[in-house]
């Protein structure tokens, strides 16, 4: 049978062969990943959850499930395992989206106020944006970075002080440096909110162990499956044990009918390939490859946020380096090279978010492709020769 669906598979397939990945979101899951996650699981409804999950009482509300039951069981002891945890373990939310939406119902009331960091400066559309459900059902206040671009631990504190949010976020989309969750988790304690991590980005990092980690310090903890961690696209919310009933209403029926089962089984086999010791050297060789990359740039004159990574990525800032390029010309003369990353605001932006002022690099996806340092290093000076190139148009 012809079909146009499968042909522009194929030719998406040869974009992701033939182009080199620099979006620091986006990674490359095994064959057995894509095996679960086009399987028969698709045709199974299983509204609920497993029966002994919470005392007996909800179940799930259809009949046959009693081997899904077993696979939804097995996936949450698996990702318990990958970080060591016995935090309670909700894995039924389709995307990182779908997890903050039920994380924050799950213990608050629309108009109450959350404290996250600042949008233009690394923070997530979730994070309450005024155009995202956060920013039209919550009272937003937002905390900075420093004019380096570090968080602004100091603003924290004030900001809490001032506003008294019932939840302190922390996480980010585009922040290269470690986060010092436990000077965050206190200073939520100290004001009484709830403290929420937000770790989608860096929860590989933290499963290899190379990012502290928020267990054991933040009340609810949420993820995507689908960056650093490499597996299907997805969502999850880790919560301390008495939250268990609170975060698993605001899945369901909070804001979700039936799971995605063929996505849980994607998510079980990303956590056994999570806990496997290959994963730790896979992590590592992304930090080294994003650090040589970045130093790259660095010696070329260009200016990183905060000067430098500590993770899977960074910012390049081009307001004094080229001040005539935005993020987006960046992009799209990249895009035409073969080579796929995003425009970014960077601290100060005085462009529009559409426009931005930098762009954003991260190297998950294409150490998964084999990249060594030596690899990184080459790109980045490629980079350099591509955008000289456009500045001197
Ligand atoms: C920190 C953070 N949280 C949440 C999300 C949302 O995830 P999704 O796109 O799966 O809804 C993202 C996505 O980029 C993110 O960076």
């Amino acid at each position: 049978m012809e079909s146009r669906a499968f042909e522009l598979i194929a030719a998406e397939q040869a974009r992701q062969n033939n182009n080199i990945e620099l979006i620091a979101s986006e990674n490359f899951v095994s064959e057995n990943v894509m095996r679960a996650v086009g399987s028969c699981l698709t045709n199974k409804y299983a509204e609920g959850y497993p029966t002994e999950r919470t005392s007996g009482k909800t179940g799930r509300y259809y009949g046959g499930c009693e081997v899904v039951d077993q696979l939804e069981e097995y996936c949450c002891d698996k990702w318990r395992e990958v970080f060591s945890t016995d935090y309670h373990v909700n894995v039924q939310p389709h995307a990182g989206s779908s997890a903050n939406l039920a994380a924050y119902f799950s213990v608050l009331k629309p108009g109450d106020t959350i404290l996250s960091m600042d949008l233009n400066n690394g923070g997530h559309l979730t994070h309450g944006s005024a155009v995202n459900f956060s920013g039209k059902l919550f009272n937003m206040v937002f905390y900075s970075v420093t004019e380096n671009g570090f968080i602004d631990y100091d603003d924290i504190e004030k900001k809490a002080a001032e506003y008294r949010p019932q939840l302190i976020l922390a996480g980010a989309s585009a922040y290269s440096r470690i986060i010092d969750f436990k000077r965050i988790g206190a200073i939520a304690k100290a004001y009484g909110a709830y403290f929420m991590v937000d770790m989608a980005h860096i929860a590989g990092l933290v499963a290899a162990g190379m990012h502290p980690s928020p267990f054991g310090i933040a009340d609810i903890v949420t993820t995507t499956t689908h960056k650093t961690l490499r597996g299907t696209r997805g969502g999850m919310i880790f919560c301390r044990p008495e939250l268990a009933k609170k975060v698993d209403a605001g899945i369901f029926p909070g804001t979700q009918g039936g799971p995605l089962m063929h996505a849980i089984a994607g998510k079980a086999v990303t956590a056994e390939e999570a806990c496997a010791p290959a994963f730790k050297e896979y992590i590592a060789q992304v930090l080294k490859n994003t650090r040589a990359m970045c130093d790259t740039f660095i010696s070329l004159g260009y200016d990183i946020v905060t000067g430098g990574t500590d993770n899977h990525l960074f910012l390049i800032d081009f307001t004094r380096t080229h001040p005539t390029l935005s993020g987006k010309d960046v992009q799209n003369e990249l895009d035409r090279h073969g080579i796929t990353l995003n425009k970014n605001c960077v601290p100060g932006e005085k462009r529009s978010p559409a426009q931005a002022s930098g762009v954003r690099i991260g190297c998950a996806a294409m150490t998964t492709k084999g990249w060594k340092e030596e690899d990184a290093v080459a790109c980045a000076k490629r980079i350099h020769e591509i955008i000289t190139a456009l500045a001197a148009k």
